[in-house]
């Protein structure tokens, strides 16, 4: 099959090398990709959020399968626009990603099947949301309803810090986004992600993992889009999987074919863990970065079959096939990131790593200018490592990190300490 991978970070860059390892991928594209996909595939110049552009591309170019990796282009429609011109595409339709684009609907269809997550209101005016803060006090979760590149959400410890938040937010910040705001319920606990393929119907759980979103060792310093990432996460439980299935995934999926948008594709489920008790802190419509790098490292070339079932409503009849062992990622980041960071310093060293289905560099945001692997991003390396623990998984990834040469990159150095 020729396949089409959309995106450009390391999400996609652990998809397109992992679908590289099936024998039924004969052609695959990366549009717009980055420097290491254009070594291990075609990458090609493409407005991913312009469906009329990636289905003309499609039928130039014979695709036979779309895989879509960011949340932007699905929530714009492209996945509709494939499916109508009759090209297969892994993910959900605009409709369904609404779980991920507006907090409000996904609040409500948990509403509708009593599913656990924080108690909330929903609000268009601000006097209103300022009322409610001074009503419930802090600690309290302000969020823009809409897509705000993860930008959109504050935990505010303070009353002062919420009333704030509720003037940033329908003062414009986040531009259409943030003209409804959700409020929500702190919820304490330990946060971890579950991953889901639907196919409308069927359910199949496909890892989880554990993020670390604050950009400094100790998890201090402020949030980020992920510095790093492990799976399995081993505070989700089996047990608490299941609950989270039974609980969450199972009726909001449900809720979601009964009211005609069945979901497909993958789900990020993101989970708040208190007492073995899951509970819905968010949905995500898509993998997540860097989560997605170990999941690619532990399915393989498996996750193309998995992908294609999904798509074609066969999920009833597949398994994952999993290895006993641990996958980590360490993110490598340009100095200054999540702030002002300086843009194409080079990077030397990432082609003496090793490449093997226990190790591999993924790239996040990398160009190539003559000849030299350039910093192209804030998040920019991806290292990434197996093996049969954890401990040994998190050693193969540092050993790559010091062996690449970048005075202008950092990355944290205690990745997977909630595990260890
Ligand atoms: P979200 O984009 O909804 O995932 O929110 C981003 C981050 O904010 C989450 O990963 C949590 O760390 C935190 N967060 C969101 N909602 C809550 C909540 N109700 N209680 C506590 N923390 C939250
Ligand atoms: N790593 C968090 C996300 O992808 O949303």
């Amino acid at each position: 099959m020729n396949i089409l991978v959309l995106g450009s970070g390391g999400r996609e860059h652990a998809l397109a090398w992992a679908i590289m390892q099936n024998p039924k991928c004969d052609r695959l594209i990366c549009a717009p990709g980055n420097a290491g996909m254009d070594a291990i595939a075609e990458c090609a110049a493409l407005d991913i959020n312009d469906g009329s552009a990636v289905v003309a591309f499609c039928e130039e170019t014979a695709i036979d399968f779309v895989v879509i990796g960011p949340e932007a282009p699905l929530a714009a429609g492209v996945g509709d626009r494939l499916r109508a011109a009759g090209i297969a595409c892994f993910g959900p339709s605009a409709a369904a990603a609404r779980l991920e684009a507006s907090k409000a609907f996904t609040k409500e269809i948990c509403a509708a099947v009593n599913a656990p997550t924080a108690g909330y209101a929903h609000f268009t005016d601000a006097d209103a949301a300022r009322a409610y803060v001074r009503e419930h006090g802090a600690p309290i979760v302000i969020k823009a309803d809409g897509l705000a590149a993860g930008k959109g959400v504050v935990v505010a410890m303070t009353g002062a810090e919420a009333l704030e938040a509720v003037d940033t937010m329908f003062g414009g910040e986040f531009g259409a986004a943030g003209a409804e705001v959700v409020i929500e319920e702190f919820m304490e606990g330990e946060e971890a992600s579950f991953f889901v393929l639907v196919d409308g119907e069927t359910c199949l759980p496909i890892g989880t993992a554990q993020d670390h979103k604050r950009v400094g060792d100790g998890d201090t310093g402020p949030n980020t889009g992920g510095m790093g990432a492990y799976s399995p996460a081993p505070v989700l439980s089996d047990a608490i999987a299941q609950a989270a299935l039974e609980q969450i995934v199972r009726p909001t999926m449900a809720e979601m074919v009964r009211r005609g948008m069945p979901y497909q594709g993958v789900l990020y489920v993101g989970l708040m863990i208190k007492d073995g008790q899951p509970r819905l802190v968010e949905y995500n419509v898509r993998f997540g970065d860097p989560e997605c790098q170990v999941l690619m490292m532990r399915l393989g070339g498996q996750a193309l079959d998995l992908m294609l079932a999904c798509t074609d409503g066969r999920l009833e009849q597949m398994q994952v096939n999993w290895a006993d062992d641990h996958a980590m990622t360490v993110v490598m980041a340009a100095k200054g990131y999540p702030g002002n960071y300086a843009k194409h310093t080079e990077i030397k060293g990432v082609d003496t790593c090793p490449e093997d289905s226990f190790h591999m560099v993924f790239h996040a945001g990398t160009v190539r200018a003559d000849g030299k692997l350039l910093a192209n991003g804030g998040r920019v390396l991806n290292v990434t490592a197996r093996g049969a623990t954890l401990a040994q998984a998190q050693q193969r990834a540092y050993d790559m990190v010091d062996m690449i040469d970048w005075p202008d990159g950092f990355c944290r150095r205690d990745i997977g300490w909630r595990a260890l």
